[in-house]
This record gives C-alpha cells, sequence and structure tokens, in this order.
C-alpha cells in the first residue's frame, strides 16, 4: 500500500501494552491493530506468549511465571527478546505500528523495550491496563483465559486457580508506570477513567480516543441498507429517489423485527438521503439522519448505470475496476475516502451500550461492516451487503458474532 494513505506519512511506533494478567491488553491491542488497519496503517500484534508458548511449551505450571523462579524468569525473557525482534524485523519491512502485546509490568522490563525501539528509530506509547473491579476480571479469566492454548484440555477450575496463582506472581513485581517523561494512556476499568500523559500529535490522539471508546458490553449493532429505491430498480447509482413499493415492503418487515426484539431504547441511525430517512419513517421511533452516513459520492457519475460509465468513461471503469478501494470517481469519493469520513460513526458505534440500527448504504455498509468482521481493506468494496437483509453483529471480547437475517427479496 502506498505511504501517502496515511497521515503522518513516515510513522513508525511501538505501541508497548503494561498490565498484569486478564486485565484486557490483549482485547485492547488487537482492537486497536484492527481500528488501526482499517484506517490505512500497517498496524500489526505481536504477542510475547505466542512466543513463550514456542519456546517453553504451552502448558507450564504457574511457577514458572515467579519472580523468584530464575529458569523461568530467563525462559520469559527470551521470549520477550524474540517477540521484539519479530516486530523489529517487521517494522523493518515497512511495518508502521507494531503494537507489543506483554504485561511488561516492571521498570526494567519497559526501560529495556524503549531503548530498543529508541535506538532503531521508532517511537513508543505505553498504554497500561488496570482493571480493579473483581467482575471484571472473573470475566476475563473465565471468557478468554480458559479458551486460551495455556489451559486446552485442562479441568476449568484447576485452569482457574492456575491462572489466579499466575496472577499472584506477577502482582508482586508489578510497578505501575510513574515515570512522566513516557508518552502514556492509562485505560482504568474500562475507560471508566482515563489517564493520559506527553500525549502529542494526530494519530496518537486518535488512539486515545479509540480506546477511551473501547467496553465489552454486549449489544446488538444491526446493518441495514435502505429498502430498494427507484434508482435501484432501474440499476443507475447513487441519486436522491424514494423507495420502490418493494422498498416499502421491506420497511413494514423491518418495522416487524425490530418490535419483536427490542423495546424503547435503541438508537435508530439513517443517512440525509430520501431512501434511508423513509425506511426508518415506517418505524415509528425516533431517528437521527447523518450527513456522513451518506452513500458513496459517485460524482459526475451520480446517476448513471455501470454499463453507462463503461461506455462512455471506459478509463475510469477500468481504473475503478482495478482498484476499487482508491479509486475516486471524478468530483467524487473513493472507498478509501469513505473509511476516513466514518472514522466518528464507528467511534460512536464503539461507545454505544445498547442496541443501535444503522440504515444506510452499500459502501458505507460495506465500510462498517470490514471493521467489525476484520476483513482487510482491499477486499472492503467487495463485500456482499444485499438489499432487504439485516446484518445483526455482536462485538466480544474476541471477535464479532454475526447473524443475518433476510425480510424480503435479498436483491443487489
Ligand atoms: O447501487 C447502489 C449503490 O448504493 C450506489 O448508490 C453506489 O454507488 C453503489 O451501490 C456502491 O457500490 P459499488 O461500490 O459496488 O459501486
Amino acid at each position: 500500500m502506498p505511504l501517502g494513505n496515511t497521515f503522518p506519512l513516515n510513522t513508525r511506533l511501538v505501541v508497548v501494552m503494561v498490565g498484569l494478567p486478564a486485565r484486557g491488553k490483549t482485547y485492547t491491542a488487537r482492537k486497536l491493530a484492527r481500528y488501526l488497519s482499517w484506517l490505512g496503517y500497517r498496524a500489526h500484534v505481536f504477542n510475547v506468549g505466542n512466543h513463550r508458548r514456542r519456546i517453553s511449551g504451552s502448558q507450564v505450571p504457574h511457577s514458572f511465571f515467579d519472580p523468584d523462579n530464575s529458569d523461568g524468569a530467563s525462559a520469559r525473557r527470551l521470549a520477550a527478546e524474540s517477540a521484539l525482534e519479530e516486530l523489529h524485523m517487521w517494522m523493518e519491512g515497512g511495518g508502521q505500528i507494531g503494537i507489543y502485546d506483554a504485561t511488561n509490568s516492571t521498570t526494567a522490563r519497559r526501560l529495556w523495550v524503549r531503548q530498543h525501539c529508541e535506538r532503531a528509530g521508532m517511537e513508543v506509547l505505553f498504554i497500561e491496563v488496570i482493571c480493579n473491579d473483581p467482575s471484571i476480571i472473573e470475566g476475563n479469566i473465565r471468557e478468554t483465559k480458559l479458551t486460551s492454548p495455556d489451559y486446552v484440555d485442562a479441568n476449568p477450575e484447576a485452569a482457574v486457580a492456575d491462572f489466579r496463582a499466575r496472577i499472584a506472581h506477577y502482582d508482586q513485581a508489578y510497578e505501575p508506570i510513574i515515570d512522566d517523561r513516557l508518552h502514556y494512556i492509562k485505560i482504568i476499568d474500562l475507560g471508566r477513567q482515563l489517564i493520559i500523559n506527553r500525549i502529542e500529535g494526530f494519530l496518537t490522539g486518535r488512539i486515545v480516543q479509540f480506546v477511551a471508546n473501547l467496553h465489552t458490553t454486549p449489544r446488538p449493532i444491526w446493518l441495514t441498507r435502505h429498502g430498494q429505491s427507484e434508482a435501484n430498480v432501474v440499476g443507475r447509482i447513487g441519486e436522491d429517489t424514494n423507495l420502490s413499493p418493494a422498498g416499502v415492503r421491506f420497511s413494514r418487515n423491518l418495522t416487524r423485527f425490530l418490535n419483536d426484539r427490542v423495546g424503547d431504547s435503541i438508537s435508530i441511525w439513517t443517512s440525509t438521503l430520501k431512501r434511508t430517512i423513509q425506511t426508518g419513517q415506517a418505524l415509528g421511533r425516533p431517528t437521527s439522519a447523518l450527513k456522513l452516513l451518506d452513500e458513496i459520492d459517485a460524482g459526475v457519475c451520480d446517476g448513471m448505470t455501470y454499463a453507462e460509465i463503461q461506455r462512455t468513461m471506459p478509463e475510469d471503469y477500468a481504473a475503478r475496476t482495478e482498484d476499487k478501494l482508491r479509486y475516486r470517481y471524478p468530483r467524487g469519493e473513493s472507498y478509501e475516502d469513505v473509511i476516513r469520513r466514518l472514522d466518528p460513526v464507528l467511534l460512536e458505534l464503539e461507545r454505544q451500550r445498547g442496541p443501535i440500527l444503522v440504515i444506510a448504504h452499500q459502501a458505507v455498509l460495506r465500510t462498517l461492516y470490514a471493521y467489525f468482521t476484520d476483513h482487510p481493506r482491499e477486499e472492503c468494496p467487495h463485500l456482499h451487503i444485499p438489499l432487504h437483509t439485516v446484518i445483526e453483529l455482536t462485538p466480544k471480547a474476541y471477535g464479532t458474532a454475526e447473524r443475518q437475517f433476510r425480510l424480503g427479496p435479498g436483491i443487489g
């Protein structure tokens, strides 16, 4: 991917996770990598645990993590070096944001990581994940650790006990970040409190805003295109036409779908185009119309069919076929532009804790769907988002659960 797509252009940042086990570091690291990749950065998570499993085997007893166990300490040091080396090589190969996922729970370990990165000309940002809420820790242990390769085939109660003993070893040696010369973000109890220190510039500002909105409260995010429009019937792109009779029928089906599932507490967002507003109106509930959700701007091609574009603008047609992500319609937008435009919408979707319905358009929903389902940006313009289908996404600690509901003929 050409570097010119991201800002700042010469980004070389290492994000170093810090915190005790089961605090949500890996969750935060993966979400952040996904968000930054979606925005167009080359971002990747390097997990020290994977290196530890490769070097020392996956099922080591908790005593391996005892700070007084010198064999364990040197094996863990080896794993840390190996993961940092992998990160370093990846950055040398053109990586932009390497996320170093480990406990990094002592001042000495953080100094070592920082010196290593700074010597290689990479900036370092620490993200310390602190969690004092026993119910969140308990949830993390049960939901994520028991499914970790460390405890394959283990008896669940024995695994929980072992993991608690492991946490206690880390707790013994844990030193929170106190050095105010460092660039850091402390996330306390899943965003209940955020402490930021020496955060400057565009990218780290985006990172702060993103992590501030993360939480793990399960809630459905329903994505649907508007009902079929008059332009859809004749295959013209863009425009601002009314719903067709089939589109009106879909909006009624959508009303039943929602009434079967939620009471009053739901947010409904539409674009400012008639086809989404009319679909939303049928629901008989309050809706908000957001310009940010308008369909990709087809510029001079608005109102044309694909066949007309191919006939009258063959070079543009070929250029779009060749690179649909980056092709920008003359006086219009590219998918990359749409991704940038939707950044604030994505943050709001992450922030919401209750059910939400987004009634929007094909390109816009491809873009949001690609983020939640972790599809690479290159695939985003080709994802299948049919008409008259509700996509239910439920973000979870690891990945997003998905279901689709057909509420009429699935056209397009
Ligand atoms: O055809 C419906 C539509 O929403 C158009 O308004 C829009 O230009 C198009 O889909 C986006 O899809 P694609 O990027 O595949 O052309």
